[in-house]
Parts: structure tokens; sequence; C-alpha cells
């Protein structure tokens, strides 16, 4: 396809708006180059790039008792590889639409060779699966989800977001033509391949919305629309000193999102949902109300809009009750009751909806149901809940059960997860050797369970050895200090601090350089003697810690926590110690010299795992092993705690409830650690 090279944009905090865009070709050709490349005028993107995005986004598809023929089309409208969810709150009991819809839904998939699901949005089971994730907002005083297309969609965003899914879009089931539906996907596609950002809307706006006036006219503008896009318009405008008109697809009901970004928004009931969900980014991440996402704020938002060539020919209902109470009344009125709504957008908006429909002056705006961000649900629970419907909603029937483990939190098995120490557990004490470990190792990654490594060591260090070791589980740094968290590991999205190209990373402690500063603040107040890895060079840190020329450089590279090396005897050591803790640092002793950082906590980084892990999978049962007193938090955050032998052949005395003493020390305990008890259980 060939679209217009950029258009204008505009900025607002984090969120860019980008122009309107015109799709020029719908088929460009066969392969001229990369996708992407941008001549003056126009950008091609290649169809293999688009299939790669349609192969991650599920097609949405609400529906209330439309045209079994019109709904047929819209299936077919569908590009093959993407996933659709029908979500239908249409008729049941004698004349059964909803019936119908599952009748073709299963002819087309079996001609067609392809999988969708489909749900009733009544249906009391996806209540009480939404119930107990934590969502009972969407939920009306009998405890069935409420009627209304915006609650249809977010069954959908469940749906497709238990799925796995990347990216979700929205087409209506009225549509008259299929190639307008097809069109659509093309566009959302287009629009998550040109975006820069995780966090991405696909708006569209219609070339023509053709009408029967005695002979077809292809009509520009709905009057929702124009009016909703002006009252928008002016909100934006009143946040800039520029006016602007960059919103032309304030009701688009033909959407599409990044899964992180749909996840993470307020929605509102009924049909007010499309200019809420740009509401919701604007006070969100626009800078308009406090920013709630860090992470979002750093990787910014995109809102795409683009225009397509097919008309939008749909079942007309225009009834001006329908069109001005059902949809722009609630459209004005969640711009009107943002809370970055200022007074001049508020009287436009009341004047308007007094010029329709007659509101007095006295009376306020009426408001709409906000929903709140669906992440706040537990999605594991949800998918759990499920477990016995998916064979009824899958079709065809069966196929879900079929991937029943990679749906998230189905599997009825516990995951393990594994995590351990380096130093002295899965390294030996002196030698620094893995070997007698490594069969152990590989057999829990046959297996697929996860072996986090959880240690004092920093992140190059780490790198380096799940290199070695071809280990790509996240790993906690410098005894707690940070988390890193591949990118892609996690299907569901998560908080995190910052990024950097492979890994997401969640900090816990204080920076080195805030570290460093109060330590000069201790060696000033002169309590004993000692240096620290920064101060020394590679050679030192090599010769005092036995690490290689190459490990001891990684060992310098500190970025959550510092080494100190004391120098004087027990009482000046004490001394020391003492003032470090006078300064707000902690320290933990890791048999030679003494880790200093600042809210870095090993157990808090589990128990942080433990809970992405727990959202992503289910239920999993963990595993610590470690073989010192700086491994007590960790131990302490795990179901079994395995205690390695130290040099000596002992174990540690530790604070931990309980600790299964392991015979062997470090890499042989560990792999009978591993054997025994890992492997054995069921
Ligand atoms: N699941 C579900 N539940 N689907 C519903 C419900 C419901 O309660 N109500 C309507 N739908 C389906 C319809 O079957 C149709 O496929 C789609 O949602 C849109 O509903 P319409 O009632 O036909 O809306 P419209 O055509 O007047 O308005 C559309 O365009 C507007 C922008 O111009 C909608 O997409 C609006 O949301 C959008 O703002």
């Amino acid at each position: 396809m060939r679209i217009e090279s950029i258009r204008q944009a505009e900025h607002l905090g984090s969120v860019k708006i980008h122009g309107v865009r015109r799709i020029l070709e719908l088929d460009s050709g066969s392969r001229q180059g990369a996708s992407g490349k941008s001549g003056s005028e126009a950008q091609r993107i290649d169809k293999g790039d688009i299939a790669a995005i349609e192969g991650k986004m599920a097609i949405v598809l609400p529906v209330k008792s439309e045209d079994p023929k019109v709904f047929e089309g819209v299936l077919a409208g569908v590009p093959h590889d993407c996933l659709p969810i029908i979500v239908s709150n249409s008729q049941r009991g004698e004349i059964d639409h909803f019936k119908s819809e599952q009748d073709i839904l299963e002819r087309f998939c079996q001609a067609t060779q392809r999988q969708a699901i489909i749900v009733h949005q009544r249906d009391p089971f996806l209540a009480r699966a939404i119930e107990c994730a934590g969502y009972p907002e969407i939920l009306d005083e009998d405890g069935f989800i409420r009627h209304g297309k915006s609650e249809g969609m977010l069954t959908g965003l469940f749906l497709a977001a238990m799925m796995g899914k990347e990216y979700i879009g929205y087409i209506d089931t009225d549509n008259f033509i299929p190639g307008a539906v097809w069109e659509y996907v093309k566009h959302y596609a287009i629009g998550f391949y040109l975006s820069t950002s995780p966090y991405t809307m696909v708006r569209i706006l219609w070339r023509y919305k053709p009408k029967m006036l005695g002979e077809l006219y292809f009509k520009k503008w709905g009057r929702v629309s124009e009016l909703t896009n002006k009252h928008l318009n002016h909100f934006l405008s009143t946040k800039g000193r520029f006016e602007t008109e960059i919103i032309k697809t304030a009701n688009a009901g033909e959407h599409a999102m990044s899964i992180d970004l749909a996840m993470r928004l307020n929605y509102a009931s009924g049909y007010a949902i499309e200019t809420q969900e740009l509401i919701s980014i604007l006070e969100q991440f626009g800078g308009l109300l406090p920013i709630a996402d860090r992470t979002i704020a750093e990787k910014g938002v995109d809102i795409i809009q683009t225009e397509t060539i097919n008309p939008h020919l749909h079942e007309e209902r225009e009834d001006s009750e329908h069109l001005y109470r059902d949809m722009l009344i609630p459209s004005l009125s969640v711009i009107y009751h943002s809370q970055a709504c200022e007074e001049s957008t508020r009287e436009l908006i009341r004047n308007q909806i007094a010029e329709i429909e007659g509101l007095k002056l006295e009376e306020d705006v009426p408001q709409v149901t906000l929903l709140p961000p669906p992440q706040k649900a537990d999605l594991a629970r949800f998918a759990g809940e499920l477990a016995d419907q998916l064979n009824d909603i899958s079709i065809p029937h069966g196929w879900m059960m079929a991937e029943k483990q990679t749906i998230h939190g189905t599997s009825s098995a516990a995951h393990k997860v594994v995590y351990t120490d380096l130093d002295g557990t899965l390294l030996h004490p002196v030698s620094n050797s893995y070997a007698p470990a490594l069969t152990a190792l590989r057999q829990l990654q046959e297996r697929q369970i996860p072996v986090i490594f959880c240690s004092a060591k920093t992140h190059a260090e780490q790198t380096e050895l799940r290199r070695e070791l071809e280990v790509k589980d996240p790993f906690i740094v410098e005894n707690g200090g940070a988390i890193f968290v591949p990118k892609d590991y996690f299907r569901l999205p998560f908080t995190y601090t910052k990024a950097n190209q492979v890994e997401y990373v969640i900090e816990l402690g204080a920076l080195y350089d805030d570290i460093k500063q109060r330590l000069k603040l201790v060696a000033e107040s002169g309590p004993g003697r000692f240096t620290t890895f920064g101060d020394m060079s590679i050679e030192e840190i090599a010769q005092v810690s036995g690490l290689n020329l190459r490990m001891a450089q990684l060992a310098k590279e500190r970025e959550y926590s510092e080494t100190v090396v004391m120098q004087g005897d027990k009482r000046e050591t004490e001394s020391v110690l003492d003032a470090i803790t006078k300064q707000g640092l902690s320290w933990v002793f890791g048999g030679r010299f003494y880790e200093v950082s600042l809210g870095a906590d090993k157990g808090k980084a589990v128990k942080i795992l433990n809970e992405l892990y727990r959202m992503n999978y289910g239920q999993i049962v963990t595993y610590g092993l470690g073989d010192g007193q700086n491994d007590a938090p960790l131990l302490a955050a795990v179901h079994h705690a395995l205690l390695v032998q130290n040099a000596d052949k002992r174990w540690s005395n530790l604070k931990v409830k309980d600790p299964i003493k392991v015979k062997d020390i470090g890499p042989s305990g560990w792999s009978r650690a591993v054997s025994e008890w890992v492997l054995k259980s069921p």
C-alpha cells in the first residue's frame, strides 16, 4: 500500500497527534524495495510488513442484531491473519440472532480454515470472569455486563489481551462494503508499522459517507462528527497559544490501539467511548493532569489519523434522537466533564447542547459513566475463570483448548520459577566455576522453567554470564538495585522505570552517583580506612577479588551500589559500617566485601517478579537457591528456600523459616537441589 508522506503533527506533552494522511494506493505492487521508503509525496508499506502486524492483531466486531448477510460480508473483509473476536448483544430466544451469528461464523471458519472467538455480552460466565478479575465497574445491578457497544468493546479487549495479542482493532458489523472493512485493517497495520511508540492509536476518517437522498450522494461529514471535532479542537486550542483543527476523528468507531495503550485508558459507557479514549490520552499523557505513568511519558503516545479510499456505507439510524441523545451529547459530555476542560470550552458545549436539547441554563451537562483502566484487572484470573468455557466460545470448537498453554492463566499445573544467587551458589565459592550445575540448568531450560539470577553482580557481569549460559529470563542485579526484564518476555504490560534496547528496567535502588556522594561523606568523617571498586583500577579489583581482568572490569560498572573493601581491623570496619548506616545507606556482607546501596532490596525484587509471573501464567510455585546471609531476603520471598553449602562444607545460619539444607558446595549443591526438589515435585 502507499500512503501520503508525513503531514503536520501537533504535540501536547508526550502525545503526538498526526494530521490525517490519505491512502494513495491500495496495492502498491510487488517488491520495489524496503517498506517505509519515502518519496517526497508518498511512503510505500510492504505487504509482508502489514501481514506481520495483522498476525498480532485481534479485530473486535461488536454486533447487535445486524442483518446476517451484512455480518457475513464484514467477516469476509477481515484479513486472514487477524483473529476475529465477535462480541454480540443480539437478540436471543425464539428468534435467536446470536445463534445465527454463531452458525455463520462456524461456516465461515470451516470454509476459510480460520479461528475466531464469539461470546454473548450478557452471558453470566463472562460477567463472573470479569468480576473475579476485579473489574466490577462494567456490570449492571443484576450482575451482567451492561448493555452497550462500549461494554462490548471492553469485553473484546479482555479477550484480545488474554490471547496475547499486541494490537486491537474495532470494526462495526453494519458495514455494507467488505472491501472497506479490509481497508480499515490495512490502515491499522500501517499506522502501527509507522509509529515509533509502543503506545499507539490509529483512527480512521472515511473519505465519504454516502447517503440516499433520492440518488446516492457522497457526503463527507456527519453532523455528530463535525460538532464533536469542533469542540475537541477548541478544548485542545485552549492548551496552547495556537488554534488547532488537528482532530478529525473524534468519534471514529473504526479505530485500533496497541494493547499496551488500550489497557491504560479510562473508558466511557455507551457511544462516548471513542471521544473519551482521546480525552483519557490527553489527560494522562498530554500533561493536562499529573503524569500517572512515567513509562508512557518517556516513550510518547502516537495518535495516527488516516483517510480511506473506500466509502463508508452502513446501516443508517438517522433518527435525530439516537444521533443527539445517544451519541453527540455523551461525546460532548466527556469533553465537558474532563478535569482539564476550562470554562470557555464548557460554555460553548453548554450552549451547543442547549441549542439541540433545550438544556436550561441552570442545568448541568449530564455525566457519562466512566470505567477505570482495564490494566487494574487480573487477566490471569479472568482467563482462569473462563477455562471451562473455552471450548464453547472458540470456533472451530476446541482450538483454544488445544492452545490452552499459551493462554494466560488457564493452565492447571502451576508454573515453576527458580531464583538463584550466583557467587557461592551457581558459581563455586573458590573457583567461580558453574560446570557442576550445567546439566541441571539445561534440564530446567528444556522444561522452560525460568532461571532468574539474583545477585550482587552488575548488569554487565550478569549479561556476560547469561550469554554464556544461554539464560534468557529476567534478572535482578546489585542485590536488588534493579530488575531487568527482556522485552517481549511477558505478554501483559507492566510498569517499569526505563528501558534500554533489549530490556525494561524496574529500578528499586538509588543511583550510583548518589551512593558515591554519601560514601564520600563517610570517608571525610574518617571512621576508618576503606576503599571502593569505583576508586580502584581494574587490575587492583582483579587482584583483591580473584576475578579475571574482563570480569573485574564488568564488576566495576556499577549502577545501583558500590563495593566497599575494608582496609582496617575489625573495630575500624565496625566504625565504617556505622557511619555508612548513618548516611542512610544499607550494606550487606558478601563474604569478602561489603555491598553498599540505598533502597535496593532482593526480597522486594523477587516479589515483584513473582507478581509478574503470576499475572502472566496464573498459579506459580517458586524456588530460591542461595548460600549466605545476603540471600535471606530472596529465600524468604519464595515457596521453597534451598540452601547450598559454603566452601567449608557448612551451611550459613540464616534467619529464614525452614530452609532446605542441600548437601554439597555451591554448584554441586545447586545441581542436587534442582534434581531433588525442583524437578522432582509435580
Ligand atoms: N456488542 C454490542 N453490544 N454491540 C453493539 C451494541 C451493544 O450493546 N450496540 C450496538 N452494537 C454494535 C452494532 O451492531 C454495530 O455493529 C456497532 O456496534 C455500531 O453501533 P450503531 O448503533 O450502529 O452505531 P452508529 O452506526 O450509530 O455509530 C457508529 O459510528 C459512530 C461514529 O460515526 C458507532 O461506531 C459509534 O460508536 C461511533 O461513534
